[in-house]
């Protein structure tokens, strides 16, 4: 009886013939580690984000992927894709030998170099596909949040998600500056240093805290209301006017300038930098109604709560201090 023998079969169905691939086009961008070559195959699809892949060590990515992408069946599925085939540092076909003493970025600086690629191709969102070290780089940059590009990171750091999706004309506005700024790479400088920030450590009644006036302002809709709310609790009530506006996202300067000119004017007018005479009369008038109205309850917390009321488009404190009105 002839013996079981462990056979090894290689799938092989490669295109069709009289199927050609689809034409590349190589690129390289220059990232803070150096440079970073890529080959896009097919082209953007709308709505659809692009496959990107990283190969593994001892390959680059026709080594590595080469056989699966050209891969018949494969073709139904690639074909809905723009794909991005990044090649590490030095791997792309016809690299130089780098020169002695070059030192060679970290996996973790390679992950970093993707969103430098993705920003190049104004692509925002990725289907990673890595191989060993080309899968631990795409983890770590899923890993760090790099989900989107660097001007989608800095849109949802600026607006809500609902803002966003509700895709308005300021919102629109703002993509467009943000994504085809001529300085982007300072943007994303200043984004770095902003994202490897030190914790102000504020301790209310503590040493480290504000002891001048401060107004804090924030949209009931603001990516980060939460934390706005808790620096408020952090401050010297006696010293903070803490104004949440109402049907207000991430940035109620850009969307209620009006009401922000209000509560501003007020704030100052509490340093005796504006004569009273400057408020609009309505607001005045309104103010000496509502600031008997607050010394019934003052138990309360001291900070002066400025609430908004979308309705009236009023501002008012809660007690013992300032009342102030908004009339936009
Ligand atoms: C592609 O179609 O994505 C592809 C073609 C050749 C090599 C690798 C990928």
């Amino acid at each position: 009886m002839a013996e079981l023998q462990e056979v090894q079969i290689t799938e092989e169905k490669p295109l069709l013939p009289g199927q050609t691939p689809e034409a590349a086009k190589t690129h390289s961008v220059e990232t803070p580690y150096g440079s970073v070559t890529f080959t896009v195959y097919g082209t953007p699809k709308p709505k659809r984000p692009a496959i990107l892949t990283y190969h593994d060590v001892g390959l680059n990515y026709k080594s590595c992927f080469q056989p699966l992408f050209q891969f018949e069946d494969m073709q139904e599925i690639i074909q809905n894709f723009v794909r991005v085939h990044v090649d590490a540092p030095g791997m792309e076909e016809g690299a130089p030998v780098f020169p002695l003493g070059y030192q060679y970025p970290s996996l973790d600086q390679l992950a970093d170099m993707i969103p430098c690629v993705l920003q190049y191709l104004n692509f925002s969102t990725i289907i990673g596909v890595g191989v060993g070290a080309g899968a631990y780089i795409l983890a770590r940059y899923a890993l760090t949040g790099l989900t989107s590009s660097i001007p989608e990171m800095i849109l949802g750091h600026l607006f809500s998600q609902e803002e966003l999706s509700g895709n308005s004309e300021l919102i629109q506005k703002y993509r467009n500056i943000i994504t085809h700024a001529p300085n982007l790479d300072n943007i994303e400088l200043y984004w770095n240093s902003y994202n490897n920030r030190r914790d102000l450590n504020f301790e209310r009644g503590g040493d480290i805290t504000l002891k001048c006036p401060v107004m804090l302002v924030v949209g009931d809709q603001a990516p980060h209301e939460d934390a706005v709310v808790e620096c408020n609790s952090k401050l010297d009530p006696t010293q903070t006017s803490f104004l949440k506006m109402a049907d207000s996202g991430g940035q109620p300067q850009l969307t209620q300038p009006g009401k922000l000119t209000e509560a501003f004017k007020y704030f100052l007018q509490g340093m005796g930098y504006m004569a009273s005479s400057c408020m609009t009369r309505l607001s005045r008038s309104r103010t000496a109604s509502l600031t008997s109205a607050a010394s019934v309850d003052g138990n309360r917390s001291r900070s002066r709560t400025l609430s908004q009321s979308s309705e009236s488009g009023t501002l008012s404190s809660g007690p013992p201090g300032h009342t102030m009105e908004v009339s936009c």
